[in-house]
């Protein structure tokens, strides 16, 4: 066993500082509602040092590969592994670590037939340790809030959020508040922050809502805000292409192709995107895409109506309730990372997204519905010729199949569309419902039998 490297050699670890993303202005400390002093727009976090002195390529993918054989936390971690790239931390005690990360790359072979693109695959977030996406970010966060001294922290969440935050919080010693909107987040997420020890609010609002009430908190009370906001949620959710780059052997895929909610996540990923290419990990920048519900489609609507200038927000509604978004506070970043990876945009139905969602549960793996998008979409950027049939694709599955048991079981037991108005055969063939029989052999014979034939 080889022993855990504190950084890789030649390599200075992560001394950062807070630029913000409209007016460029660099700063050392960043306010509470992570806005720039200047302008008020959004920071980012970048790493001045390596202007000075580029950090070595080879070296950092040695030092990567060497950490999987240690047993220390922080190399376990699939997020502190990747430290390098990161905020500095003193000491690798400091991390809050549930060893995130480390999540599979599945391939997808049903779906690579039914799309017609051979090289498919799933990127499933959906298995960190609180079955969502938003560990690799929230393990970075959290560790920054405990550093700068907070007991509190706090986010609004469509219910992944709050879960991670509140494991993490729990996990650091850390006190945590959730703002979540009544009635339109899953059971399954609610009960992670209530069981992990969150204060947990039920707003009579939306999403929207919940996030605007909690940038007014956070400067009036000493908590920390841990929505994507906040960089240092971006920079560990960077760490996902990390880890998707090094398990493809550092050949970048054609495309990308991830949900779009807040916008934080596309923001992290398209930054990585970026880094990497910057640095010399990767040859050649993958094009990152973004996946939006019809129904809230705001970065849709505002790339099309408004050429990515100004937001345009929307009422949000979709049964994927992870991305129930109607104003998201990234745009501008996602707009940006698009831009520069030359990604699309697309957005898809709810029939879609149901379809989607269980033509990825047929592969055995699933995923929650804002994940499906992903599938959906790719769908239709083949139709328009974008995605083509010899490139290679990754889906980012951001959320566990347990997530949502609602959605699932609604679909299958043909709840979900009232009347199977508009369900074509192709979809009502992915149903499976579950049923209700006379505890006989004989019954359960027959429906062996009759299943065989279907
Ligand atoms: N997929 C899932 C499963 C999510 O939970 C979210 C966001 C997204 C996709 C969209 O990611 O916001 O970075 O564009 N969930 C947040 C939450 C908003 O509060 O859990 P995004």
């Amino acid at each position: 066993m080889s022993s855990p490297s504190a950084t890789a050699p030649g390599v200075r670890q992560g001394d950062f500082r807070f630029r913000c993303i409209a007016c460029a202005q660099l700063s050392e400390q960043a306010s509470q509602d992570f806005r720039c002093a200047q302008c008020g727009d959004l920071l980012e976090i970048i790493y001045p040092s390596w202007q000075q002195e580029r950090p070595d390529a080879a070296q950092l993918k040695a030092a990567w590969r060497d950490r999987k054989l240690s047993s220390s936390p922080a190399d376990q971690s699939g997020v502190w592994r990747f430290r390098d790239l990161l905020p500095r931390i003193d000491s690798e005690q400091d991390a809050i670590t549930l060893r995130e990360g480390n999540t599979p790359l599945y391939e997808l072979p049903r779906c690579a037939r039914t799309t017609g693109i051979p090289r498919l695959f799933g990127k499933h977030q959906g298995m960190n340790p609180t079955g969502s996406f938003k560990d690799a970010g929230m393990t970075v966060a959290a560790t920054f809030a405990r550093r700068a001294g907070f007991r509190w922290v706090a986010c609004a969440s469509t219910g992944n959020t709050s879960a991670s935050m509140a494991a993490y919080a729990a996990r650091g010693g850390l006190r945590s508040l959730v703002l979540v909107p009544e009635g339109k987040i899953s059971w399954s997420k609610l009960s992670q922050a209530l069981d992990y020890g969150a204060v947990t609010c039920q707003l009579r609002t939306d999403f929207d809502g919940c996030l605007r009430l909690l940038q007014q908190l956070v400067l009036r009370a000493p908590v920390y805000q841990l929505n994507s906001i906040n960089p240092f949620r971006l920079e560990g959710q960077k760490t996902l292409a990390l880890e998707l780059l090094e398990q493809l052997d550092w050949n970048a895929p054609d495309h990308i192709i991830v949900p779009g909610g807040n916008l934080g996540n596309s923001s992290a990923i398209g930054k990585a995107l970026v880094e990497m290419r910057d640095l010399g990990l990767i040859s050649k920048l993958p094009r990152l895409s973004v996946i939006q519900a019809e129904g809230a489609n705001a970065l849709v609507r505002t790339l099309r109506e408004a050429a990515g200038k100004r937001l345009v927000s929307v009422a949000a509604e979709t049964r994927a309730t992870a991305i129930r978004i109607g104003n998201p506070a990234s745009w501008k970043k996602a707009a940006h990372v698009l831009e520069a990876t030359s990604g699309a945009c697309e957005q898809v139905s709810e029939m879609e997204i149901a379809q989607a969602k269980a033509e990825i549960g047929a592969e055995g793996i699933g995923c929650e519905p804002a994940s499906a998008v992903t599938l959906a979409g790719l769908k239709k950027l083949i139709q328009q010729g974008f995605v083509k049939q010899d490139e290679t694709v990754v889906l980012v599955l951001t959320g566990n199949l347990l997530k949502d048991p609602d959605f699932t079981i609604d679909f299958h037991r043909g709840d979900m569309f009232k009347g199977g108005a508009g369900v074509s055969g192709e979809v009502d063939a992915l149903r499976h419902p579950p049923l209700v029989l006379d505890a006989t052999l004989d019954a359960v014979m027959r429906t062996l039998e009759q299943s065989e034939k279907s």
